[in-house]
């Protein structure tokens, strides 16, 4: 089932590693609308992902399929420009690939964000979300199959998946910016149909605040191999049968454009804390 296994991870680590002189101690995955955030990176290396041994190859985001180095206000990061989602036809432990580079690199913590859709009513189109846990539905993880001891245990304690220490960082990096950070579960779906009015009001019965299509695999991948994640929703819309009007990818990217400089400004102060 699964084609990761340590060789090609360590094989586009040392490819990643030829290219550039820094090591990374922050990984960022960033979702719709955050991209430019790769403009902000100091003395950037790029390496597109076709370059890359054992790299998938992105199917839908065009040009976008990049893995960036460099530094963010001295701290050496890297981040992926452009992400793989399971509706793209990829298996979990794919879309989660990049993560283990990144660990094997010797990143230390994870930074990642995505567009959501609002299932909690209090929330607003526009409104960041610090992800304060998930819930995996996708029916699967990136962890099945044979366990690796080298790259983590075989039954990962997910009580923490969103630590609680950089949680309270971000919190306070949002006060200070008098950025209104709200918080919630974040459910992670295949997609790539939005959900039906029914789905939303049984996710919302699960506890779920916001829902998306990426995300848990990455996570799941993540505190397997020990690293520290912080994740952040930008609400993009409201989800399904709670406004009375249709969903659509524009409007995703039209929200996403919007809050671009509030989202920036709040990760960008962030990331040299982590
Ligand atoms: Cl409403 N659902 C899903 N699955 N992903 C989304 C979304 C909704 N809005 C933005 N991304």
């Amino acid at each position: 089932m699964s084609s990761v296994n340590q060789q090609s991870i360590k094989e586009a680590a040392a490819y990643i590693r030829e290219q550039n002189g820094v090591q990374p101690e922050v990984g960022l995955i960033l979702g719709s609308g955050l991209g430019v955030l790769a403009e902000l990176i100091q003395d950037p290396v790029s390496i597109p992902y076709t370059d890359i041994p054992h790299f998938p190859v992105s199917t839908v985001e065009g040009h976008e399929g990049e893995l960036l180095l460099g530094t963010i206000h001295n701290r050496p990061v890297v981040m992926m420009k452009g992400r793989f989602h399971m509706y793209e036809g990829y298996g979990p432990e794919v879309t989660a690939f990049p993560v283990r580079v990144m660990k094997e690199l010797g990143v230390k913590s994870l930074l990642v964000t995505n567009a959501a859709g609002g299932i909690n009513t209090s929330f607003e189109p526009g409104d960041l979300m610090l992800i304060s846990d998930h819930l995996n539905m996708t029916g699967t993880s990136p962890l099945i199959g044979p366990n690796d001891p080298e790259l983590g245990v075989r039954f990962p304690d997910m009580s923490q998946a969103y630590s609680r220490k950089l949680r309270q960082l971000a919190k306070e990096v949002a006060v200070s910016q008098s950025v209104v950070l709200r918080e919630g579960v974040y459910a992670g779906l295949l997609g790539p149909t939005y959900e039906t009015p029914a789905e939303i009001v049984m996710l919302r019965t699960l506890g779920a605040d916001a829902v998306g299509m990426s995300t848990v695999s990455e996570v799941i991948v993540a505190r397997h191999a020990g690293l520290e994640v912080l994740g952040i929703s930008c609400i993009s819309n409201m989800a399904a049968g709670i406004l009375d009007q249709p969903l659509s990818h524009d409007e995703v990217m039209e929200t996403a454009e919007k809050v671009r400089e509030k989202f920036l400004a709040l990760v960008l102060a962030i990331i040299p804390k982590m």
